[in-house]
């Protein structure tokens, strides 16, 4: 039963009721066959990185969705430790380079995403058209107040609940697509008044978000498993 506006806007899929479609599910907006962007295969050009985004979101299919969920409900806390606060665990052995998988922690979304080298190589650029490019205003753990934003450069954890009103921004990882310009180089897009935040969730200058997107405290329990809830102190 979700009660929280914030969680309704957060999962909106709960709040309309359930049809078969879970966080966990959506975490594969983006189609498991962006595995085949391999993290060692630095010869990925940006037109493939779109090509193969664009293909997967359409063949990522359910059985495969199914297959791969209880790899991450298996680590969840109880509805009533989740209640209380308690930290989530995630395993991120099968988180492929751009995907993106959906937590839940403390009644909001957490997103956990494998960037690309492409992905990472793409953030100084946009330095000029951030309103915090050094997150001097925003909120994160001080190991994750970097150019990354995150404690390894690839994994990127942040809470997926805008700063202008509390929508949940859309992954949009393609670069240049029609709707937001040649200049879009991949990140998240806040479709209600139009916010915008790069791969780092660092937001644009010039949008209704005052700041950019919350990372949460984590820590990595090993190099596949995090731990969303419990980490170093804030910066
Ligand atoms: S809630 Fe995101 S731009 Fe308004």
């Amino acid at each position: 039963m979700i009660a929280s506006p914030l969680l309704q806007r957060a999962f909106p899929h709960k709040a309309s009721g359930y049809r078969g479609e879970s966080p966990i599910i959506r975490r594969f907006e983006n189609g498991p066959g962006e595995g085949t962007i391999g993290m060692a295969d630095a010869s990925v050009d940006q037109k493939k990185r779109r090509f193969l985004i664009g293909a997967t979101s359409v063949v990522g299919g359910i059985g495969t969705v199914a297959a791969a969920a209880p790899f991450v409900m298996s680590f969840w806390p109880s509805e009533r430790a989740k209640a209380a606060g308690a930290p989530v665990e995630v395993d991120i052995s099968k988180l492929e380079p751009g995907q993106k998988i959906n937590l839940e922690w403390r009644g909001k979304v957490v997103w956990v995403i494998n960037r690309t080298p492409d992905m990472l190589k793409s953030l100084p650029k946009l330095d000029p058209v951030l309103a915090d490019p050094t997150s001097k205003y925003s909120q994160q753990p001080a190991d994750c107040k970097n150019e990354h934003r995150s404690i390894k450069p690839e994994i990127f954890v942040a809470v997926g609940i805008c700063t202008h009103l509390g929508c949940s921004p859309t992954y949009r990882p393609e670069v240049g697509p029609p709707d937001l310009g040649a200049d879009w180089l991949g990140g998240f897009f806040c479709p209600c008044h139009q916010s915008k935040f790069d791969l780092a969730a660092r937001v644009y200058r010039g949008v209704p978000a005052p700041t950019n997107l919350t990372i949460p405290p984590y820590k990595f329990l090993s190099d596949t498993r995090i731990q969303v809830g419990a980490g170093g102190a804030s910066a």
